[in-house]
């Protein structure tokens, strides 16, 4: 069953110095209990994919295209209406977990406030016990409750925040970068958490991160984006098995040499395009050792090659 999709998603970015075209034509679905995780370098338009979901782009932001949930476009909802479903039906973990805790605030607090925002006449009882729950089944102690922000380590506190996010049961979960800033024995732990949800909570999870060693652990589906496009869109077997699209071969190239860190995405020769001002053609034909006449000139679709999607000419056209 799908549990949410995103459908021709495209959003720009007004600056300055011009309009950063940030995702263009995006497509995807989340089944139910699916992990789909979404990989790319950095700059290629993760977060703000993963932001456009729930509405939290920044004011210069212009989103266009379907988020459908529940059978409406939660991108046509009223603010009040989304209010609702943030944090209740669809919650995120953000991408820096030190700028979400409110440093004065003790960790029960944090709870109560959601919690509170969905549900004003709650009481403390119950709303204890949701926290408590919630802290427990990411490993933290419910006698941490009355702690504040920074009598975590980084390690706890990402559980903290993975704990908020799935405190109210959401049927989405979107984690942005959630092992990224944390070190090697702490991301393996953070992994687990996330596993073990998978398997005991109803939820599909949307795991943003530009790790591919994560995302084999843990995704059952993968997107692959590059310079703000769905460049290819796989079961993650096919797509370790198999990758079609070169630059999805170059990245699972690059991982065994390198394994953890930020590194390893850059080992591809070459450099993102300028998403100010996007060249004409593929956008990936610079750093392509497959480029053809026909990759200058215009931009592949999406085709369908063995249930999966690839934007790529090598497979069609
Ligand atoms: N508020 C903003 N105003 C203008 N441009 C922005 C804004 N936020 C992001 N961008 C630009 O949009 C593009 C996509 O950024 P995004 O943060 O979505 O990338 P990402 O894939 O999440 O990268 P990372 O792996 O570094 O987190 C980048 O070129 C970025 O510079
Ligand atoms: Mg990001």
């Amino acid at each position: 069953m799908i549990n949410l999709e995103v459908k021709n998603l495209n959003i720009e970015y007004s600056t300055r110095n011009g309009t950063v075209y940030a995702v263009k034509d995006a497509s995807f679905k989340v089944k139910t209990k699916e992990t789909l995780g979404i990989v790319g370098e950095s700059g290629c338009g993760k977060s703000t994919t993963g932001h456009a979901i729930l509405r939290l782009l920044p004011p210069n932001a212009k989103i266009k295209g379907n988020v459908i949930y529940n059978n409406k476009n939660i991108l046509e909802l009223s603010n009040k209406q989304m209010r609702q479903i943030r944090g209740k039906d669809i919650s995120i973990i953000f991408q820096d977990p030190m700028t979400s805790l409110d440093p004065i605030m003790r960790i029960n607090e944090h709870f109560y406030e959601l919690i509170k925002a969905h549900n004003p006449k709650a009481k403390e009882e119950e709303m204890k016990q949701i926290a408590e729950d919630a802290l427990e089944s990411v490993g933290v102690s419910k006698k941490r409750l009355d702690n504040y922000p920074f009598e975590f380590s980084g390690g706890m506190r990402q559980r903290v925040m993975i704990a908020l996010g799935i405190a109210l049961k959401p049927s989405v979960l979107i984690a942005d970068e959630p092992t990224t800033s944390l070190d090697v024995v702490v991301q393996e732990q953070i992994m687990s958490v996330l596993k073990n949800l998978k398997q005991t909570k109803d939820m599909s999870i949307i795991l943003i991160t530009h790790d591919l060693g994560v995302v084999a652990e843990v995704a059952d589906s993968v997107v692959v984006m590059y310079a703000g496009e769905v460049v290819e869109y796989a079961d993650v077997q096919n797509l370790y098995a198999n990758p079609l699209h070169p630059y999805t071969q170059l990245l699972l190239k690059s991982v065994p040499n390198i394994k953890i860190g930020d590194m390893e995405l850059r080992y591809i020769p070459g450099s993102l395009p300028d998403l100010k001002n996007i060249p004409r053609g593929c956008r990936f034909k610079d750093r392509c050792p497959y480029k053809k006449d026909i990759c200058d000139k215009e931009e592949p679709p999406i085709f369908n090659v063995d249930n999966r999607e690839v934007r790529c000419w090598l497979y069609g056209g």
